[in-house]
């Protein structure tokens, strides 16, 4: 097992490239849950992997899954997510997953004494309903009825059966779950570090707000008279903005605004927001997600409107696991490379994974700190320590079993 790493880290980001040409828009990456080109995603990682010996299915709830070795053996998993955000770049999440390819690719005919399973995440971003992590939730079983209504039509329609979703979780014995993914911040580039081991992932709400009032003539409705939700939505959001500013380490993002009906010279009858709310300590992003809730009502109170908010999610800040964390920092060093511990501020799948079994995340860096945007971009360099790091991780991992 000691294939040229430079080679397969230009393969990998060749082939995210390849797979970022699977759109639901021409001319942009953007796929979100069980669209159409995600069937092409499924076809290509087969295809690669078609070599390797592996079984490969998709599970009901559209995740891509490829396993090597006997399967009821202590299984490690590796994974990161196939859906994009609107507009994405070619690496967030799909990185992960083609250097999973990549390992698998490099053990030819070396046995293992456990079975390596590639997971593709089917949803992780919560693009298409604002819920994220569908995809790693039903592996770790963690779908409630909420989640499960929403996904069943889109499961059909890609030609899978909903009532399978209890199969497609992961059976015991699991050894443990490793994610590679871009950082999608500044931090490692402005430290010149080619490598980031993730302690800990910062918790996340994500809200759906619906202020209401009353459509009406743009030209003829004097101020007073006015139900503008639209205009709370704009005063709301400066609230939002204040909040950050003023809460130390908190983010909060109203990334979707819609109006109804969304027209030039109608006064709007509704706006929904989204708002996405992040901290590393659970208390201090719940009180700046209660203070926006009262924000929010005060507003609405002030202009004659009403308002319903709505928790899609919300996830607590999670620790990777101290033994994992170790490994990994084990392997990072036996790799050549300094081991660098950070947080994380996105979320990522490996959230889920680590409420069950032991989890750790390698970064590597995003030049520019540039994500969620089509200029993401990685160094093939950095790539490269990355799959020599999980290579070390692999063979440290085995002579646990020796
Ligand atoms: C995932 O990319 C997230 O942090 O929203
Ligand atoms: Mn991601
Ligand atoms: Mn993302």
């Amino acid at each position: 097992m000691n294939p040229d790493w430079n080679r397969a880290a230009q393969q990998c980001v060749e082939r995210c490239r390849v797979l970022a040409n699977y759109t639901e828009e021409p001319g942009w990456t953007t796929r979100t849950y069980l669209s159409k080109p995600m069937h092409e995603v499924h076809r290509t990682l087969a295809e690669w992997l078609a070599p390797c010996g592996c079984e490969v299915h998709i599970d009901a709830a559209g995740n891509f899954r490829a396993v090597r070795g006997v399967a009821d053996a202590p299984r490690l998993v590796i994974g990161s997510h196939l859906d994009t955000v609107i507009h994405a770049g070619a690496f967030d999440g799909i990185l992960g997953v083609v250097m999973g390819v990549a390992f698998l690719e490099s053990l030819g005919t070396h046995e293992l004494p456990f079975a390596l399973e590639l997971n593709g995440f089917s949803e992780e971003e919560g693009v298409r309903f604002g819920v994220p992590f569908l995809g790693s939730r039903a592996v770790t079983g963690d779908l409630d009825d909420r989640a499960i209504a929403l996904m069943s039509g889109p499961i059909r329609e890609f030609g899978l059966n909903a009532g399978d979703l209890p199969l497609a979780r992961l059976r015991p014995p699991i050894t443990g779950y490793l994610e590679f993914h871009i950082e999608q911040g500044p931090v490692l580039e402005q430290l010149g570090l080619p490598l980031g081991i993730v302690e800990a992932i910062a918790g996340q709400t994500r809200l759906e707000v619906r202020f209401e009032g009353r459509a009406a003539h743009a030209g003829t409705t004097p101020p007073r008279l006015r139900k503008d939700p639209l205009a709370g939505a704009a005063e709301w959001m400066v609230e939002v903005e204040r909040e950050m500013r003023e809460t130390p380490g908190l983010v909060a993002t109203v990334g979707r605004i819609h109006a109804e009906p969304g027209a030039p010279n109608v006064i709007p009858s509704v706006a929904t927001l989204s708002l996405d709310v992040r901290h590393a300590i659970d208390s201090i992003r719940h009180g700046a997600a209660r203070r926006l809730a009262d924000a929010a009502e005060r507003i609405a109170g002030t202009r004659c409107l009403r308002v319903h908010m709505e928790t899609r999610s919300d996830l607590a800040a999670t620790p990777m696991d101290s033994g994992f964390v170790s490994l990994l920092e084990d392997a990072v060093r036996a790799a050549g490379f300094p081991a660098h511990r950070m947080p994380s501020g996105a979320g990522h799948d490996a959230m889920i994974l680590a409420k069950h079994f032991p989890t750790a995340m390698l970064f590597v860096p995003s030049p520019g700190g540039l994500s969620h945007c089509p200029e993401e971009s990685v160094r093939e360099e950095d790539v490269a320590a990355g799959l020599a790091s999980g290579a070390e991780f692999l063979r440290l991992l085995e002579r646990r079993y020796a």
